[in-house]
């Protein structure tokens, strides 16, 4: 079995990260000639409904594990991927139904099988073990290629590895090192970009990059709970109430850089995809009343680009407003290029920053795109997750 050491060896001792990330891959499987191998992948991608049929919306995901799939097959294997598409929670909905996926993937790469989306099972989500074990049936090799899930402890993602030989792809593998080791030994100044709704969701890797990064970047309505916490009024924004002392205290390590100035809609005017008829207006340190900050203003920018222009290392995840609104986009937008001008060394996680860079053409210009959010985040968080963790335990693993 192939072992692979992550891109800057092991971790320090004293450091968090003492663990063995040695991972097995296909390297070493030799022939695979007539055998059966099961791929989980990550094809959890926008299905979106035209002339009452579905199709995929963005087929990043699929096109990015062709060539595994075609190495695998090249080898003599037969191949069968499972996916999770949406959140079905344990029965059929046809809109999260793997068909279009299907279509796709037999455009891009023939012989390939896909089975039904995962979560049409209660027994995907549970772990369940018996679900496991039907999964794993007539299978001789399993590979992990999902990253994007592997924060989840999920039958398909935690039952093969101790049934079958496992490795893990390729995809999963780059994520995994080029993640751990830049934020093990990043070239510093280390500036962290955060953005998005959710305070609560984000809360905890927040405080991990205050100790580990040298200035911690908000925008997005998280930046709000944020003002909340200095004293600011916010109107009607998104605020956590529950997370403003936890705010407070990680705004006493001085190395959180807020917005100063916002734009905000009306209390009552439609935002998002759609657009909406109302002009943002532009306000300065507070929120009035009845108004909704979403989007960072230009100030905002000005003082986020000198932060990471004079980064080392920057890591961005969640946009600076309601960027798929074009009136809200300009903060994400103008973040955006600083990040791919700067001299850094450039890692975007998650779907909607990544989506926006696509959005802005820039996609090229930063040195790595995670293709998870959740996981990049719980990885960063942790140093490790639950399906990295059942490969290395993999019984076949030997030599780890
Ligand atoms: C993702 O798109 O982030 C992954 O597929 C995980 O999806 P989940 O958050 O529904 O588990």
């Amino acid at each position: 079995m192939g072992l692979l050491e992550p891109i800057g060896g092991p971790h320090s001792p004293g450091g968090r990260r003492t663990l063995n990330l040695t991972l097995p891959t296909i390297d070493k499987w030799g022939s695979l000639s007539g055998a059966r191998i099961l791929v989980r992948v990550d094809f959890n991608t926008p299905l979106i409904e035209r002339d009452g049929q579905y199709e995929v919306g963005d087929d990043f995901r699929i096109v990015a594990a062709v060539p595994l799939f075609q190495r695998l097959m090249s080898s003599g294997a037969h191949v069968v991927a499972c996916t999770h598409v949406g959140r079905p929670h344990g029965h059929f909905e046809e809109k999260y139904s793997v068909a279009p996926i299907r279509r796709r993937l037999e455009q891009l790469c023939p012989g390939v099988e896909l089975m039904e989306n995962l979560r049409f099972d209660p027994g995907e989500e549970a772990n369940d073990e018996e679900f496991g074990r039907l999964l794993v049936k007539g299978f001789d090799y399993f590979v992990n290629e999902a990253f994007g899930v592997s924060h989840r402890t999920h039958a398909s993602v935690m039952a093969p590895p101790q049934f079958l030989p496992s490795a893990a792809g390729p995809h999963l593998l780059r994520e995994v090192t080029t993640l751990l080791s830049v934020f093990d030994s990043p070239n510093r100044p280390l500036v962290a970009v955060v953005g998005g709704a959710k305070v609560a969701d984000k809360l905890a890797i927040v405080s991990k990059l205050v100790d580990k990064a040298d200035h911690v970047i908000i925008g997005g309505a998280m930046a709000f709970t944020f003002w909340r916490a200095q004293g600011h009024s916010v109107g009607s924004s998104i605020v956590d109430l529950g997370k403003i002392d936890a705010c407070r205290e990680l705004l006493a390590s001085g190395k959180i850089v807020l917005p100063t100035d916002a734009y905000a809609l009306a209390d009552g005017s439609s935002f998002g995809p759609q657009g909406g008829e109302d002009t943002p207006r532009l306000v300065t340190d507070s929120i009035p009343l009845g108004w909704m900050g979403l989007d960072i203003g230009p100030r905002s920018v000005e003082r986020f680009g000198e932060v990471i222009e004079s980064a080392g290392t920057i890591l961005w995840n969640g946009p600076m407003g309601v960027c798929e609104d074009v009136r809200l986009s300009s903060g994400t937008r103008a973040i955006a290029h600083s990040i791919v001008n700067s001299s850094a060394t450039t890692i975007v996680g998650g779907g909607d920053s990544a989506a926006a860079l696509a959005q802005y053409g820039l996609s090229d210009r930063v040195n790595f795109i995670s293709t998870g959010g959740g996981a990049a985040l719980e990885l960063l968080e942790y140093g490790d997750l639950p399906g990295v963790k059942a490969l290395r335990d993999c019984p076949w693993n030997v030599g780890s």
